[in-house]
């Protein structure tokens, strides 16, 4: 009755800044909880909120955020609509203004010339359909990066892969030359701002960034599916837009690292976190021709024998292009701007004022749209609210203040909510319980969740609260489709959306959503076609998937903010700890030093991990401890005991925190997780121990980081002990 027929290998990406179709990042401890009952048992409260929630409603939210330009800065009423929708549903309500640097789109060009002198314009504009009513606004916005450079760059270009650093690596042992020239870079992998950061690195003078169909997985035209509007394939002038900022060193407003953006802050210098070479994102149809004009010089994409850089364009062979003797000329001018943006902030206060519970969902979108990417997300919030308000009419208030949060300007770099963080970070930092983030609640119907170790237990058990159709079949709970699909794993978090703020103070976070896999219809990620009509026939027909996320997210708040035993696991941290140990044994096992290393004086062998497993167990004995005492406040219904254990697990990760950051990366403050270094999105574990490794081949560097890891981990500890 329960089965799933279908087993993907894939993912649902559900993070804004994440592109899509993508290996996870690391998955660790598989939990063997049995399968959950159906229907599933629920309370008189859960019951009412389950109920409160109306596909159609959520579809009329979604028609309201879907049709007006709401880029960051641009769109105040949106940001007052939605704190009155809040103040209707019982939240008191305002807006938080920042003001921050943002650039906007003035105009710009990309044309290619032959080596024969023969001249071909690209059109860098996605196709205007009939169907989608919001393709053809007026205001809609043109395709460009968001903190992109404005300049001028004419000159030969090498295709670059996925412009990772090991594909920069791999051109240079193939000789190629990059200085000087324009990178031309596939999508997919590291975060597209740090391609442009790698060729910047490398002396380029300029980057092409084009989405290309080997990443749509079966839904492609090749396999004979239709394109969009007639069918789910990806319609071919589709242009994904977003942010270039080096998302793995700073987000935020890159003028204000570490502080807030009042009108009167002081402003530091960005060049250390957004480019100073133009780019430009294009079409799958423009970057053919470019492609394949390289075809036939250097060397071709099958003998460059890196994974996934040859792809699926027509008549293209991924040559690097060395000698083609074509050129690219292409213009990018912004209009740098210090700009207002809006925060919604919607509160109801709990009894215990102490403990805080933040939900958030970010409202600016790349395009007029923005149907799954993030106004998903913000059409289920409004539904959230709605549903408390249902339930406030039986007498029920929270124990825990519950803060809804829209935010400006995640789409640039997490601005509106790093901004906000470090406004309030005095009272987060000792308040706050966690940070529930939903960004893409919906682009497809694969769940997918990343959470912080202490919130797999309540996010497990919440999945086998909510019916969730899937592929047709009805008679599923959340639990029993993502259990099938992704082998019952929650993602380690990385960045790519506004948890990141929080989980680098010490807050417990979670991140969830769902998207497509390889033989669902083709999210069309920042692009026109993220748009009301797309989600409604192909994306989540009926709203039904917003549904039952929507309820996932609302029943996850209520046991957070209702619960007396605040639901906050410590000793879930003990099997990640280890195999975080695990994989960074790994890593020095099959480390290879690079042929330019000048490393003598310590290598994988002298690196001693001694203190950060003796770290780990203490923590592990502290948890078990604290366990303990837990129960122990139950069975005696001992409520100041309880208040002291609920404060214990609200505060312990905060420990895992360093003051001054990682090296070179003072905002990533969290040892034990943090966005790879050059993937932005993916997670890296032990990161600061692990980069000195794979990026720095510091072993010095990585031995003095052991010791700050395991401290960390001892200062955790130490929290749930005393
Ligand atoms: C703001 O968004 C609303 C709702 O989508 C829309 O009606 C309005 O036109 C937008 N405002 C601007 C200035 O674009
Ligand atoms: C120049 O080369 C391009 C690409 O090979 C070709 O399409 C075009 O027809 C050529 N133009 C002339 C004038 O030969
Ligand atoms: C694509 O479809 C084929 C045939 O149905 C299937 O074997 C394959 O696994 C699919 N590819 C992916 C990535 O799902
Ligand atoms: C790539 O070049 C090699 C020779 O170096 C050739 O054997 C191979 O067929 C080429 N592949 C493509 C796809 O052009
Ligand atoms: C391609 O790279 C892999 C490892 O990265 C190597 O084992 C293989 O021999 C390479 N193939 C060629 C044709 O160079
Ligand atoms: C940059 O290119 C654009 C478009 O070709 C041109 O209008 C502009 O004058 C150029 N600017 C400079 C500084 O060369
Ligand atoms: C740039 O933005 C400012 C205000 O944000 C505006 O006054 C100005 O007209 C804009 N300039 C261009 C060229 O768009
Ligand atoms: C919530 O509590 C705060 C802090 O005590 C107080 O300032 C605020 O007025 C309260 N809000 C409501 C709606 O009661
Ligand atoms: C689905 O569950 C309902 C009870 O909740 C049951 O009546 C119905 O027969 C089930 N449908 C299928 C296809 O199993
Ligand atoms: C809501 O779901 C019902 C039942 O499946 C369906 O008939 C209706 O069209 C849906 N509403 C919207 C707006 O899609
Ligand atoms: C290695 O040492 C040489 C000579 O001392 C120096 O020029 C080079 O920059 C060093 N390389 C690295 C990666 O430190
Ligand atoms: C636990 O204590 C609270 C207040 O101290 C009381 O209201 C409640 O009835 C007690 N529950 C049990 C099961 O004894
Ligand atoms: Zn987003």
């Amino acid at each position: 009755m329960k089965s799933i027929l279908v087993l993907l290998g894939a993912i649902g990406a559900q993070a804004c800044q994440r592109d899509l179709n993508l290996a996870h990042g690391h998955r660790h401890v598989k939990r063997q909880d049995t399968t959950a009952a159906f229907p599933p048992a629920l309370d008189a409260n859960e019951q009412i909120l389950i109920n409160s929630f109306d596909n159609t409603s959520i579809s009329e939210w979604s028609y309201y955020y879907t049709h007006g330009n709401h880029i960051a800065g641009l769109n105040k009423t949106m940001a007052q609509w939605t704190a009155d929708k809040w103040t209707e549903y019982g939240f008191a309500s305002r807006l938080d203004e920042y003001y921050v640097f943002l650039n906007y789109p003035v105009s710009h060009s990309l044309s290619l010339t032959y080596a024969n002198g023969s001249v071909h314009t690209a059109s860098l504009t996605e196709d205007v359909l009939e169907e989608d009513d919001t393709s053809s606004y007026p205001d809609r916005i043109p395709t460009f990066h968001g903190y992109s450079f404005t300049g001028n760059a004419s000159a030969e270009y090498v295709y670059v892969g996925r412009g990772q650093q090991v594909d920069f690596n791999r051109l240079e042992a193939l000789g190629v030359e990059l200085e000087g020239k324009i990178a031309l870079a596939k999508y997919g992998g590291p975060f597209r701002g740090l391609k442009v950061k790698n060729a910047q690195e490398h002396g380029m003078i300029g980057a092409v960034l084009f989405v290309d169909p080997a990443d749509d997985g079966n839904m492609t035209e090749a396999k004979g599916i239709e394109a969009y509007p007639n069918g789910p394939a990806r319609n071919p002038s589709s242009v994904q837009r977003g942010s270039v900022q080096f998302l793995s060193i700073y987000p935020g407003d890159p003028t204000t690292p570490g502080y807030t953006s009042k009108h009167d802050s002081p402003r530091a210098d960005k060049s250390g976190s957004v480019p100073h070479i133009p780019s430009i994102p294009i079409s799958w149809v423009d970057a053919q021709p470019l492609l394949q004009a390289l075809n036939g010089y250097g060397t071709n994409g099958t003998d460059v024998n890196r994974t996934g850089w040859v792809g699926a364009i027509p008549g293209a062979t991924y040559s690097t292009g060395v000698g083609s003797g074509a050129r690219l000329s292409m213009s990018n001018i912004m209009n740098d701007t210090y700009n207002p943006i809006w925060n919604a902030v919607g509160i109801i206060n709990g009894t215990n004022e102490d403990e805080v519970l933040v939900i958030g969902n970010h409202r600016d979108a790349w395009i007029v749209g923005g149907a799954a990417d993030p106004n998903s997300g913000s059409a289920v919030l409004i539904e959230l609210a709605k549903a408390f308000s249902a339930l406030s009419e039986t007498g029920w208030k929270p124990l825990r203040t519950i803060v809804l949060a829209s935010w400006d300007a995640e789409e640039y770099g997490l601005v509106g909510s790093t901004e906000w963080v470090e406004e309030y970070i005095p009272w987060l930092k000792t308040a706050a319980i966690s940070y529930l983030n939903i960004d893409v609640a919906v682009s497809g119907p694969i769940p997918d969740f990343s959470a912080t170790p202490d919130l797999h237990r309540i996010a497990t058990s919440t999945m086998k609260k909510v019916v969730y159709p899937f592929h047709g079949a009805t008679n599923n709970t959340l639990y029993d489709v993502w259990t099938s699909i992704s082998g019952g794993e929650i993602g380690v978090l990385g960045s790519g959306s506004d948890y990141t703020a929080f989980l680098h103070r010490g807050i417990a976070a979670i991140d969830m959503g769902a998207g497509p896999g390889p033989n669902d219809p083709v999210y069309h990620y920042h692009s026109n076609y993220d748009s009301y009509h797309w989600m409604s026939t192909f994306g989540d027909p009926g709203f039904h998937t917003h549904k039952a996320f929507g309820q996932y997210l609302t029943l996850l708040a209520y046991h957070m903010s209702t619960d007396p035993v605040l639901p906050l696991e410590p000793e879930d941290y003990v099997p990640e700890l280890r195999t975080y140990f695990s994989d960074l044994e790994e890593t020095l096992a099959s480390y290879e030093p690079p042929a330019a290393s000048n490393s003598t004086t310590s290598s994988p062998t002298t690196l001693d991990l001694s203190a950060l497993e003796s770290a780990i167990s203490t923590f592990a004995t502290a948890a078990e401890e604290f366990s303990a005492l837990r129960a122990q406040a139950i069975a005696s219904n001992d409520t100041a005991l309880l208040t002291v254990t609920n404060h214990k697990a609200r505060d312990f990760s905060r420990g895992f925190t360093s003051q001054g950051g990682l090296p070179g990366r003072e905002f990533f403050q969290n040892l034990l997780f943090a966005p790879g270094l050059d993937t932005g999105y993916a997670p890296v574990t032990y990161p600061a121990i692990t980069e000195s490794v794979t990026f720095a081949d510091d072993f010095d560097r990585a031995q003095l980081w052991v010791g700050k890891t395991a401290q960390a981990i001892l200062v955790a500890a130490g929290m749930l002990r005393t």
